[in-house]
């Protein structure tokens, strides 16, 4: 634990992400959406000179990358690339899916995107990604904007002061390469999509505006809404900031600070509770100035009380599945119908959870799950051997989990911050995510905290022992028995147990199957041979004690380069319940069947009084 005090002095606990605008659906936007232009830039040409010199290091940034420049205007100058006669993609979209030649490709890709724009006096202009992987470098006419690392989560820089009427000249090189002191690192189970995998938008804000706002139940009392806004520029041009919630009668008006921000508690026992079964959602507006910015905010209490997980005070199964950022066309899902085609399986298995595995999904998965009643557990990717020895690796993976509760932490449906995915036990991954669990803590201290971990097993004994779980709220674990090892048979001999008088929750067990291949049971690959591992996990799990969930691994197959069997797996994880082409597999019906029968039998008992 001293590498953690070690890595706490090292540097302070960060606040919300300092400039991340958030409600973005809600605001005065833009979009940038469409048609780029784009150069593949394999031996990164537009950033580096012959002699590996970065042009950006060079003096003054008017030596921004070479591609990020007007073209020359006197003809004399060596000119070896053109945007405007340059192939084209939509944006936003990943390369690999859309264009055969790229599939494979993982490097440096820039993009262009001209565009005019009227900014009107007194008027503030950002320009918004709502994620790009891995690496992003800006600029705007030729001027840096900066760098963003992380792939699953948005970002914004301000443009007021160099945007024109016409002609603006936007760049962005994109660098997917898979790197070990990344997050994630070089090896993981899914398919390393690179581009502008999101909306890109320019939002047009006042000159003092409504940046951000917390609105959720103070912990432990389902009677006070407790929160705060941040206003940017705050330059006390008005004093107060108006948060209106009409159904529940609540108008609100706080005192700004001198910072610009204003922390509320708002007593109301008239609150109809958010849950799964009556998804409310409120009519929320903030106010400030001349602005008005709406959302649609529920409210529920979630904690974990006698080792069970706790939904506005009665103890809940979490019914689940996991799921990847996957479309129907084998490409990075991103828009609100990919969103219904994902999220509406999980309704039909009778899911009341999803975990969206393993980084943060784009936000059209969490509103959708506000709206129709499912809990969420979202989480970064600190997946498998990240360089937790690496300090600048624990401030990236830091940052994700800033920009990704910064992003969704009014959206009530997501319950657990998920801080790791099967990492392997030592000292400096302990405080690594020991840290990253004061973090997350430090930003929303209502939420659960939860990692999937590993497990042990000896003979028919299984069991937790990973010292990481004191930090958490939620046990969470992913087995394979009868994949990965063990004896379906022996399925309903197996002892599991756990020293964390905690919450118990399977985040991942599976098979994978070809979707219409039949045989016998013990026929692996076969729908029959799923079908059969799903019935044994189920009737092990059932019995572990404490145990509060599942995520089954998983929904859909999905693309990964590691699953090459030909003519079974090409290329896809086959453990999906559903085919990529979308149909479903006879474990599909085990689950839902599993789930209809814990629906009636987990009556949820009040909590401890
Ligand atoms: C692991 C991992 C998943 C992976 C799965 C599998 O548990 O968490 O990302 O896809 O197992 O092997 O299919």
């Amino acid at each position: 634990m001293k590498l953690l005090k070690h890595i706490l002095l090292l540097f302070p606990l960060f606040s919300f992400s300092q400039e991340l605008i958030t409600n973005i659906p809600n605001r005065e936007t833009t979009s940038l959406n469409g048609k780029w232009n784009y150069i593949v830039d394999q031996y990164e040409t537009g950033y580096y000179s012959f002699h590996q010199d970065a042009f950006d290091q060079q003096k003054g940034l008017q030596k921004s990358a070479y591609y990020s420049n007007y073209h020359a205007q006197n003809k004399q100058e060596l000119v070896e690339y053109d945007f405007d006669k340059s192939p084209t993609m939509t944006i936003p979209g990943d390369w690999n899916s859309q264009k055969e030649n790229l599939f494979y490709y993982e490097g440096t890709v820039w993009f262009k995107k001209s565009f005019d724009y009227d900014l009107k006096e007194n008027k503030r202009l950002f320009v918004y990604f709502g994620a790009v992987n891995y690496k992003a470098e800006v600029y705007l006419n030729g001027i840096k904007l900066g760098v963003h690392e992380g792939g699953f989560t948005p970002f914004n820089f301000e443009v007021s002061s160099i945007i024109k009427d016409k002609d603006n000249f936007l760049v962005v090189k994109v660098d997917d390469t898979r790197r070990k002191e990344a997050v994630p690192t070089t090896n993981t189970d899914w398919f390393n999509y690179g581009g502008i995998t999101r909306d890109v938008l320019l939002i047009e804000e006042p000159k003092t505006y409504i940046q951000d706002y917390f609105i959720q139940l103070k912990k432990g009392d389902k009677n006070t809404i407790s929160g705060f806004v941040i206003i940017n520029n705050f330059d006390k041009s008005a004093e107060f900031v108006t948060v209106k919630i009409p159904e529940l009668k609540i108008n609100y008006k706080g005192k700004i600070d001198f910072d610009g921000k204003v922390s509320f508690e708002i007593i109301n026992k008239k609150i109809q509770y958010w849950s799964p079964e009556s998804p409310k959602l409120y009519d929320v507006s903030v106010e400030y100035n001349n602005q008005i910015l709406k959302d649609n905010i529920g409210f529920r209490t979630i904690e974990t009380s006698d080792a069970k997980v706790v939904l506005n005070g009665k103890p809940v199964f979490l019914r689940g599945i996991s799921i990847h950022e996957e479309n129907d066309k084998g490409g990075r899902a991103k828009s609100e119908t990919d969103a219904v085609r994902l999220l509406t399986w999980a309704k039909e298995l009778g899911c009341n959870y999803v975990r969206l595995a393993h980084y943060p999904h784009n936000e059209n998965m969490v509103r959708l799950a506000d709206k129709i009643g499912l809990m969420v557990w979202e989480e970064i990717p600190v997946y498998w051997t990240v360089d937790f020895t690496s300090l600048d690796t624990y401030k990236n993976a830091e940052n994700q989990l800033v920009e990704m509760i910064t992003r969704d932490k009014n959206r009530c449906s997501t319950i657990i911050w998920s801080i790791a995915n099967e990492t392997p036990i030592s000292d400096v991954r302990n405080a690594f995510i020991g840290n990253l669990a004061i973090k997350a803590r430090s930003l929303d201290n209502a939420r659960l905290i939860s990692a999937a971990l590993l497990t042990k097993s000896n003979g028919l004994d299984s069991f937790v022992d990973d010292a990481i779980a004191e930090n958490l709220d939620i046990v969470a674990f992913n087995e394979y028995l009868g994949w990965y090892g063990g004896n379906l048979v022996d399925a309903e001999k197996i002892q599991w147990t756990s020293k964390y008088n905690k919450p118990v929750v399977v985040s991942e067990f599976g098979g994978g199957a070809k979707q219409g291949l039949h045989g016998e049971k013990m026929d692996r690959w076969t729908e029959e041979f799923q079908e059969y591992l799903y019935i044994q996990n189920l009737k092990m799990i059932d019995k572990i004690p404490n145990i509060s969930g599942i995520s089954p691994w998983i929904l859909v197959d999905f693309r990964s380069p590691r699953r090459l069997l030909p003519e079974i797996q090409d290329g896809y994880n086959r453990k999906g319940l559903i085919s990529n082409e979308g149909n479903k597999k006879k474990a599909f019906f085990v689950l839902k069947d599993f789930y209809e029968k814990k629906s009636k039998r987990f009556t949820p008992k009040s909590a401890s009084k």
